[in-house]
């Protein structure tokens, strides 16, 4: 009877120490993968689907910082947004990075793991099956990468 009770214990107890250690580890990962990473949305106070990308951002675990600003052409053009082909309703800057419009989260972990040489990444226009719009699985579009020299390529495709 003692000798059943210790084994149990025992076990318990291993269970727990497992489960501390998948824990710990799951921990660090999230955090590589961006939880609580800040990031700065700039978009118009009456925008509904840029209220829905940052809303989508947060259930992601980033941390926005979400501003409503009147001049949103300024600042685009201010962060290498000129091109008409690469706008889109908001945009954000995460890490030095530019990102622009229905980006989703992926993404942006992917562009903040690797670092590529480039301005940012952006969905241009308003795609209707993107996280913000109709739906949190991206769906139909292209996400694209734009350096500083004007070079526009595909980064995700959905
Ligand atoms: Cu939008
Ligand atoms: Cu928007």
């Amino acid at each position: 009877m003692r000798h059943e009770r210790n084994g149990y214990a025992r076990s318990a107890l291993l269970t727990l120490i497992l489960a501390l250690c998948v824990m710990t580890v799951t921990g660090a990962e999230t955090e590589q993968q961006g939880i609580g990473q800040p990031i700065t949305v700039y978009k118009t106070a009456t925008c509904g689907c840029c209220q829905g990308w940052v809303d989508y951002l947060e259930t992601q675990g980033f941390r926005v910082q979400s501003h409503d600003v009147q001049n949103l052409d300024e600042i685009k053009a201010r962060n290498g947004l000129t091109d008409g082909r690469l706008k889109s309703c908001h945009t954000a800057i995460v890490d030095g990075y530019v990102v622009e419009g229905h980006v989703p989260a992926d993404d942006i972990r992917r562009l903040l793991a690797q670092r590529p040489e480039i301005v940012g990444i952006t969905a241009p226009g308003m795609p209707s099956m993107s996280p913000g719009m109709n739906s949190l699985e991206p769906k139909g579009y292209d996400v694209l990468s734009f350096d500083a020299r004007g070079n526009i390529e595909v980064f995700s495709r959905y």
